[in-house]
């Protein structure tokens, strides 16, 4: 029971990388606090995860932050994976200003907002640790994803900064940045077949070195080993690739 004892708040809890990341920690004794907006998701991780709080709200507002903080007490662990990446954002000139400011609010702003929000309490212990996700795209653009690149870019920055600004107080800050994982995002999932989600995933198996896509099950493993100072104690303010060789190709 490698976090019995930890407080650990996830979020984007509900799907995808949240949700296996909350199975990794639940199954090693940590007690939980899980966010997201979606509350269909929610529920359904409140039944799994029986005795974790649970807090349905927007991330990118500080009500959910102050939400949180007021169930979790201090925070030994802090997992952001909420994000978005609409269809309809492109390249600059095809990026609305709606679009641009969503992306950025979900995957950055909130980011800040949780880290604001835990950050004096770990300071007062002298300890924590912060896991972000960026992605490949924050380190190398991908085409047509002005906004999404360049909200994975700060969030690495985010982390380098609070990594500096903290090491001295005990506190850990790094990001994990996958490549193609197995499923797409849900508002991208929401708006493609069977078929194309097929096509996407012979497309990665056609690129990616490794030949597959990335399991959020080995995410998940990564996740907690970098949040576990037995074998991460030494890394901080490093965006962890995991991309099955993409960057590479
Ligand atoms: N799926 C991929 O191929 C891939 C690749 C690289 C990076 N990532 C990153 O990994 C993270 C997780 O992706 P995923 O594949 O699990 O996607 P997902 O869509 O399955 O999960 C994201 C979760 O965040 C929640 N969420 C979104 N906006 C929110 C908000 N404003 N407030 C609260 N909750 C909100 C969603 O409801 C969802 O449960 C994202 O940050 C994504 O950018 C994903």
């Amino acid at each position: 029971m490698r976090f019995a004892g930890k407080t650990v708040v996830i979020v984007g809890a509900g799907s995808g990388l949240g949700a296996a990341i909350t199975e990794g920690f639940s199954l090693e004794g940590a007690r939980l606090v899980l966010i997201d907006r979606d509350k269909t998701a929610l529920e359904r991780q409140a039944i799994r995860f029986a005795g974790s709080g649970i807090i349905c709200g927007d991330a990118a507002e500080s009500a959910t932050v102050e939400q949180t903080l007021d169930i979790s007490g201090p925070v030994d662990i802090l997992i952001h994976t909420a994000g978005i990446d609409p269809l309809s954002a492109t390249d600059v000139p095809g990026t609305s200003l709606e679009d641009w400011q969503s992306i950025i609010s979900v995957n950055l702003t909130s980011a800040f907002l949780f880290a604001r929000g835990v950050l004096p309490a770990m300071i007062a212990r002298q300890s924590g640790c912060l896991l972000f996700t960026g992605s490949i795209a924050g380190l190398k653009p991908t085409p047509r994803e002005a906004a999404y690149a360049v909200s994975k870019a700060g969030v690495i920055q985010l982390a380098r900064a609070i990594a500096l600004d903290h090491a001295r107080q005990g506190i850990r800050a790094n990001v994990l940045c996958p490549g193609f994982l197995e499923s797409v995002m849900l508002d991208r999932k929401r708006v493609m077949s069977e078929s194309d989600l097929s096509k996407r995933s012979q497309a990665a198996a056609a690129i990616v070195p490794l030949a597959r896509e990335g399991r959020y099950e080995e995410m998940s493993a990564l996740a907690l080993a970098l949040c576990d100072d037995s074998v991460s104690g030494y890394i901080t303010g490093q965006p962890i690739v995991a991309d099955g060789g993409l960057m590479l190709a």
